[in-house]
């Protein structure tokens, strides 16, 4: 039995779409209500790719047949962040652990981190195996689109001190400054656990960037902001694939500390909700997802009270990519 490991390229279209359902298929086994990268989007991503990304795509073939990929994406000073899939009748033979020698012999000298991310004790195991160590586990929950009708007008509304606006697409040009704010905020607080933490300031021009970017890939941006005084002091927003609405993603969400416990959080994420449902596409929606660190309870909780169901645990591992 031999092992080979090939480099993808993008412009290949069929190569990269076999590619992207290896990666798929070996993350989903076993598991429920996944999402994962449409065959659309993918084109679209690698058709433009990012300007300050180094991205390397790797195909595993045993005696010429696909059985495994690798996926890995580096920015300069940030961790490389490396995705290895093997089919499940193909696993135990090595066939990961080449494709990660081969992530690194490609990357070496351009980062010093590299993290990985696994939803299973044999994705542990194997991360273990090459030297990183866990950083931290996040809950997945889901909660089943439509919602029951009445739901969101069961919980409650944002305090009277509190207004809350809700778009889809780009931010309105009067709330960009206090999003840019937010973002960055964001990126500092998040629950990282021993992860390497890089805080991307978010500037007006990375908002921009960004926005266009996401709409280039076929996303609507549904988003909110709540607002005190007319000082933005909290935001949410909600991934809609436009191509392939089925599964929905529940991005960030933050509230300034000062604010927090008043059930900003929850009137934020109830008012995105609402707009998503405005949106002809998420007819076809069938269920949200969402990641919240398992040391989050405020959020996690809060995700609890709209419907939300744990189906699997995420666990993020880091170690040294040299
Ligand atoms: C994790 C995954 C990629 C491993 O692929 P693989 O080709 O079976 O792994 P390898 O055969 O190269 O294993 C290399 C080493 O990892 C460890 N390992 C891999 N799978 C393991 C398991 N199920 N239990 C315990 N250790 C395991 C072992 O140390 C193994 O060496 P050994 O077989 O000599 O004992 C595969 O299970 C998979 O696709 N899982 C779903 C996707 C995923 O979680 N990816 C995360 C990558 S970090």
């Amino acid at each position: 039995m031999s092992i080979q490991i090939t480099g993808v390229d993008p412009r290949d279209v069929a190569l990269l779409l076999q590619w992207n359902g290896l990666l798929r298929d070996g993350y989903a086994a076993g598991r429920e209500k996944v999402w994962s990268r449409s065959d659309e989007t993918t084109r679209l991503q690698f058709q433009n790719p990012h300007p300050t990304r180094r991205s390397v795509l790797l195909l595993a073939e045993i005696d010429g047949l696909a059985v495994g990929a690798a996926e890995a994406h580096g920015h300069p000073d940030e961790p490389v962040d490396v995705e290895i899939a093997v089919l499940e009748g193909f696993r135990r033979r090595g066939v990961a652990r080449a494709l990660l020698h081969a992530v690194r012999s490609t990357l070496r000298g351009t980062a010093t981190v590299m993290r990985t991310e696994t939803y299973s004790d044999a994705g542990v195991s194997f991360a273990r195996s090459a030297g990183m160590r866990v950083g931290v586990r996040e809950s997945r929950q889901v909660v089943d689109l439509p919602l029951p009708p009445g739901t969101l007008d069961s919980l409650p509304g944002p305090p009277s001190d509190v207004e809350v606006v809700s778009w889809v697409g780009a931010c309105p040009p009067r709330l960009l400054n206090g999003w840019a704010r937010l973002r960055t905020h964001m990126s500092e607080d998040v629950p990282m656990g021993d992860l390497t933490r890089t805080v991307v300031p978010a500037d007006i021009d990375a908002v921009r960037r960004n926005e266009e970017r996401m709409a280039e890939q076929g996303y609507a941006l549904v988003r909110s902001v709540a607002c005190v005084d007319a000082h933005a002091v909290g935001y949410t927003e909600i991934l809609l694939s436009l191509p392939d609405p089925k599964i929905v993603l529940q991005d960030d969400t933050f509230v300034e500390e000062r604010v927090r416990g008043r059930g900003i959080g929850r009137a934020l994420k109830t008012a995105n909700l609402r707009r998503l449902m405005s949106v002809p596409e998420s007819a076809g929606s069938r269920f949200l997802q969402t990641y919240t660190a398992l040391t989050n309870e405020p959020m996690l909780a809060l995700n609890r009270s709209v419907g939300f169901d744990e189906v699997d645990v995420l666990t993020v591992l880091e170690g040294p990519l040299g």
